[in-house]
């Protein structure tokens, strides 16, 4: 089911047929350079279930992002969180390694701004590894700012947010 369309994207509803492409996404070494370890595929199966249980419980999760042409892209999405002892919605997002520095992370990022404003969430977050520069930028560029540090399970976290 598609949720979203940009200029060159569409965010559509991730599926169990998706676990290919997840598994090399979530199991590439560079994407999950700033994570504990890549994930296995048993681990992109329990992503995917995880995400289906999100659609159904809240409305909105990870999606996946493929260009309009269907190429899988990465996922980008909306994910309830727990920072500080607070529940905040997070926009995350992944993007393959040869689709990445295209400006798609903040275009897929925007439009999942645009998807929480109209479903009357009045703040978003985004939890970033302090080294992660990349993932840091896409939060500036969708309007977010650096807000708090904050460790969690041991690890330095920065938080980036905004009202929007
Ligand atoms: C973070 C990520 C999703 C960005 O995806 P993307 O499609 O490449 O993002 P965009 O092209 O929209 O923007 C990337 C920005 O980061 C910058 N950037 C990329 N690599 C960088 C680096 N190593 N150092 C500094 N800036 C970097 C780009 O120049 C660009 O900023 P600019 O527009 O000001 O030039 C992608 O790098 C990724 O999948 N990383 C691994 C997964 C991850 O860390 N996800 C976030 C978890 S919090």
């Amino acid at each position: 089911m598609t949720i979203l369309e940009t200029e060159r994207l569409r965010l559509r509803e991730m599926a169990d047929s998706d676990l290919d492409q997840m598994a090399a996404l979530l199991g590439d070494p560079e994407v999950m350079r700033y994570y504990l370890a890549p994930k296995s595929r048993d681990e992109a199966q329990r992503w995917i279930d995880w995400n289906k249980r999100n659609y159904a419980e809240h409305g909105f999760g990870l999606w996946v992002v493929e260009s309009i042409e269907g190429d899988f892209v990465g996922d980008c999405g909306l994910t309830w969180q727990t920072v500080d002892g607070a529940r905040e919605v997070e926009v995350g997002y992944h993007v393959r390694r040869s689709a990445q520095d295209n400006g798609y992370a903040t275009e897929a990022a925007t439009a999942c701004v645009q998807f929480a404003r109209q479903r009357g969430i009045e703040r978003l977050v985004a939890i970033i590894n302090p080294a992660n520069v990349a993932s840091q930028r896409v939060a500036v560029k969708i309007g977010l700012k650096l807000e708090k540090r904050v460790t969690t399970n041991g690890f330095e976290q920065v938080v980036y947010a905004a009202i929007i």
